[in-house]
């Protein structure tokens, strides 16, 4: 666990390495954080669930705990607040891990499973907690660094470009692969880590459905666009019209209208066969009804990312390539009915509006899912290339609101059997 956590911060240290401090302490958007308010934050939640909660130490820096908590002090506020700087938020997560190891080291549970920690959770470690959020802020900070275009960003690639499709790949968004009705598990066991609202497991009975081979391509997103797309009211749906209208949408986040597309490092040639990305839901509900298809449930996603044996496939994960694989290029990817490229990519918009399974229990504070059931966020299912290997499997559920396009979100189509 002690590695894990180190080469989680190096790969942090390692994101945000070619920023300069005033591009660390500027907030780009309303709707995400200065990328300095971000490593604060992954310093102040690990202290309180370590140090704090587990080692029963005093808070490292009980002054910031409101600042920089996500709850307490809302994203447009953020930009306005003293807080630290470059420096003093890098000094904070040192010093925040030294006090980390301490307790971990005195406790002799660095490599162990805390058990009885959470009582009704057994498996649950605040380790895998802290690590997992961190690497979950790392996604969120790249989102903020492509959203604002910031000039000049070359992370270390680890693996190269994502290569073509091997052989001739049939762009068909409508090529739909047919998964049979019946009772089928969804949600994450009981043993293992897991999140609240992956939990509990349960048995579900999905009619039959037919779902995307593979995500929806930018060639299929730009024959929605010149056909009339953003034009056809007969698509969308009120509140997206209505959105799309107040906003003057008319293409995807970051393209050009050339062409191109504003990748994190800069303006690229737009990569036909790559799913599209940074489409809203509202536009992901209406390029469905454009094909007279709709976006799979988040329990037909579910049960169509079926393996075998619990392995988990290839996939563009981990901020490795800076880039999703063109659509087709995994073939190794398909899952036993025959979807290819679920986990990785793009993040994938559902149906679902997100909300608790049956038997729902918070762990371990209910700010974490609960108070995001009913309000109207959709779920996003897979994981994109900018998601650790770790958080991206295939009962995470991830959520927001039907208007937002920094997330690396995608889609793939569905449609009645
Ligand atoms: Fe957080």
């Amino acid at each position: 666990m002690i590695t894990a956590l180190a080469e989680t911060r190096g790969a942090t240290q390692e994101l945000v390495a070619p920023l300069s401090d005033a591009q660390l302490e500027t907030q780009y958007t309303p709707i995400l954080s200065p990328l300095a308010w971000d490593l604060a934050h992954i310093a102040a939640y690990e202290d309180l669930w370590i140090a704090h909660r587990h080692g029963g130490e005093p808070l490292l820096r009980p002054d910031l705990a409101a600042m920089y908590d996500a709850f307490e002090t809302p994203r447009p506020l953020r930009g306005s607040l003293p807080l630290l700087d470059a420096a003093g938020a890098r000094a904070y997560l040192d010093e925040v891990r030294a006090r980390t190891f301490d307790v971990l080291g005195r406790r002799g549970e660095a490599g162990g499973r805390w058990r009885g920690l959470w009582p009704r959770q057994r498996d649950g470690t605040l380790v895998e907690l802290v690590l997992r959020h961190e690497q979950q802020h790392a996604e969120t900070m790249l989102q903020a660094l492509e959203l604002a275009r910031v000039d000049g960003y070359v992370p270390v690639r680890r693996d190269p470009l994502p290569f073509p499709p091997r052989g001739a790949v049939a762009d068909d968004p409508l090529d739909l692969v047919a998964v049979p009705g019946g009772p089928c598990l969804v949600g994450a066991p009981a043993a293992g880590f897991a999140y609240d609202n992956e939990r509990p497991r349960h048995r579900v009975d999905v009619p039959a459905f037919r779902i995307g081979r593979r995500p929806v391509t930018n060639a299929s997103w730009l024959r929605f666009a010149e056909g009339g797309g953003y034009e056809r009211r007969e698509w969308w749906s009120d509140e997206g019209w209505a959105w799309k209208e107040e906003y003057d949408i008319t293409a995807p986040e970051g393209w050009s209208g050339d062409g191109r597309e504003w990748r994190i490092t800069g303006w690229e040639p737009l990569v036909d066969a790559a799913p599209v990305c940074h489409v809203s839901w509202f536009e992901a509900d209406a390029f469905a009804r454009s094909l007279g298809a709709r976006l799979p449930t988040e329990l037909e996603w579910e049960k169509a990312a079926t393996w075998d044996q619990g392995t988990q496939p290839e996939a563009t994960l981990g901020q490795r390539a800076f880039a999703p694989a063109p659509a087709g290029s995994r073939p190794g990817s398909a899952s036993v009915y025959g979807c290819e490229q679920l986990l990785g990519d793009v993040w994938e918009w559902t149906a679902s509006q997100f909300d608790g399974y049956p038997g729902f229990r918070a762990h371990p504070y209910p700010e974490y899912s609960e108070i995001f059931f009913g309000q109207r966020m959709f779920v996003l299912r897979g994981g994109a290339w900018a998601t650790a290997a770790r958080v991206a499997t295939p009962t995470f559920r991830n959520w927001d609101l039907p208007q937002r396009r920094q997330i690396f979100a995608g889609l793939r189509l569905a449609a009645d059997a």
